[in-house]
This record gives C-alpha cells, sequence and structure tokens, in this order.
C-alpha cells in the first residue's frame, strides 16, 4: 500500500467572509493568536507525516509564499540577538515539509481545486485540508485519519456532528457505523437544505483521497453555487468504490467565520502559558 506522503491545500479563495481585512492579505494569512490560520493546519500535516505540501494558490496570496520562505535578514538579527526560540518557529515549517506551489486561474469551485493540483499529486493517495477547519486535537486529526486509511485502505473523510440548521453550510455523509469512531458512507451530498439532510454527520475539511479521483473530477460538472464540488465527485466514485468517514477526536473551529474566528482566538489563546492566565481573569471580569 503506498503512503500518504502529499497534501494539498485549496488555499485560492477570495475571503470575501472576512472583508475589508481580507482585500489585500490573504484570509489564510490571518492570524489566530500569533500564527496564521494555515501554519496551523500545516503544522498538524507535519505531525502527521506528512512529506509535501501542495499549496493551490491564486492572485494576492504571494504573501503566503513570503512567509514560509527563508528571511534571511530577519534570521540573522534573531540570531544575533540570541533569539533561539522566535528563530525556531520561523524555520519549524520550511526545515520539515516540502512546498510546491499552483495557481488556480478561476474560481471554480474546490472540486477544480484540487483538479489543479493533479501533476503535483501523480499517482498515489493524499490528502486534502482546508485551511478555515482549525482542529486543536491531542493526535492530530489527520494522524487519526491516516489509522483508518492503512486499516481501510480507502479514501477516508474527517466528520463531525452537527445539530441544526447550520447541518446545511456542510457537505452531509449517510452512514453505516462499522467501529466506534469509523463508519462506511452510503451517500454524501452537498449543502442539502436542513429538513433534507440525510444525517447530522458533517464533512469538514479533513480528506484522504485517491487518485482515481481525478478522472471523475474531470468530468464533474458544475453542482451546489455554480462550483465544481469535491463532494460531487466523491459520491460519483462512491459508486465503485468503498469510502469511509472518521469522525475525529478534537475540537473543531471554523477559522472562516467572524464568531468562529474570535472563539477560537480566545480558546486557543487561554491553552497558552504566556497569555492563558492573564486572558483568563480578564475574562472573569467582564461583567457580562
Ligand atoms: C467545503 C466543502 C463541504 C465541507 C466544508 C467543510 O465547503 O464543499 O462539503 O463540508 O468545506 O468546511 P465550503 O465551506 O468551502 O463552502
Amino acid at each position: 500500500m503506498k503512503k500518504v506522503r502529499k497534501a494539498v491545500y485549496p488555499a485560492a479563495g477570495l475571503g470575501t467572509r472576512f472583508l475589508p481585512a481580507t482585500k489585500s492579505i490573504p484570509k489564510e494569512m490571518l492570524p489566530l493568536v500569533d500564527k496564521p490560520l494555515i501554519q496551523y493546519v500545516i503544522e498538524e500535516a507535519i505531525e502527521s507525516s506528512i512529506e509535501q505540501i501542495i499549496l493551490v494558490t491564486g492572485r494576492g496570496k504571494q504573501t503566503i509564499e513570503d512567509h514560509f520562505d527563508i528571511s534571511f535578514e530577519l534570521e540573522q538579527a534573531l540570531q544575533e540577538r540570541g533569539k533561539h526560540e522566535t528563530l525556531a518557529q520561523l524555520r519549524k515549517v520550511y526545515e520539515h515539509v516540502k512546498l510546491s506551489y499552483v495557481r488556480q486561474r478561476q474560481a471554480l469551485g474546490l472540486g477544480h481545486a484540487v483538479l489543479v493540483s493533479r501533476d503535483m499529486v501523480g499517482d498515489e493517495p493524499f490528502a486534502v485540508m482546508l485551511p478555515d477547519d482549525i482542529i486543536d486535537a491531542e493526535t492530530p486529526c489527520l494522524k487519526q485519519m491516516m489509522e483508518v486509511y492503512e486499516t481501510y485502505q480507502s479514501p477516508v473523510i474527517g466528520v463531525a456532528e452537527i445539530d441544526g440548521p447550520d447541518i446545511s453550510k456542510f457537505g452531509v455523509v449517510s452512514v453505516e457505523q462499522i467501529d466506534e469512531k469509523v463508519y462506511k458512507i452510503k451517500d454524501m451530498v452537498e449543502k442539502p437544505p436542513y429538513e433534507q439532510a440525510p444525517s447530522n454527520l458533517a464533512i469538514i475539511g479533513r480528506y484522504i483521497l485517491t487518485p482515481d479521483l481525478f478522472p471523475v473530477l474531470e468530468s464533474t460538472g458544475r453542482g451546489t453555487g455554480g462550483e465544481i464540488q469535491l463532494t460531487d465527485a466523491m459520491r460519483q466514485l462512491l459508486k465503485s468504490k468503498p469510502f469511509y468517514a472518521c469522525k475525529f477526536e478534537g475540537r473543531r473551529h471554523d477559522g472562516g467565520d467572524k464568531l468562529g474566528f474570535l472563539i477560537a482566538t480566545v480558546e486557543l489563546a487561554l491553552k497558552r502559558r504566556d497569555l492563558g492566565p492573564p486572558l483568563r481573569s480578564y475574562l472573569k471580569s467582564l461583567k457580562l
């Protein structure tokens, strides 16, 4: 069985939910506490033994490339000042993983973004990780999913329970439970109306996929929202291949949503040794 070595990051979106902040700053670069959103998700991949990151970017996203590149002057200055810990933080990503970039010239949807990575992925299984979804977990979410992939040797999708009308903001699966946190997928649908959702299990932005999805993506037409949907292509491949859902352990934050972003900021800061105690006492002092 081929190992999952590569992870694809669709990062070409316009970030309209965060305007005006994202007019000239990619939404993936917005900081949660002191680290860009995308770095959390790349560190999750590194901790899950991914060796190569493929970033699907677009116009106006150059700062992502700069962020993960060597900044000689800055690194030299930190070295001279003895700021070794900060230096190690800066080098963390580029020392541990190879980064490649490919452009999605037109914003035709998530399925299309994944298709753009085809040549770089080649003929091997790969992960897709959406930088909006921040998953705070003891065992990295992708690592949990890799274990499921190794057992069943077929595609695995990360899912979480979403109760109430919010389910219609997600891809939704219908399933048959086969293990404590593993389900065999029977069907899936992209953003169904609340009343028609087949379950409360929502697709979260973590996927382990196989290269036979690419030819299917190529012939997938526009779906929900007029976009080429990854869910539609997976649904097509499901007819000839089993798909599994992994209900991962961990707390998921929606970093692409203003309230989700605020909640993530507070929760992640509270966990920090330097910021947690003063933030906690500040929050307690608020007369809410
Ligand atoms: C995408 C997928 C959807 C999934 C969601 C998870 O939607 O199309 O199936 O549930 O990510 O975050 P988006 O949020 O990009 O509209």
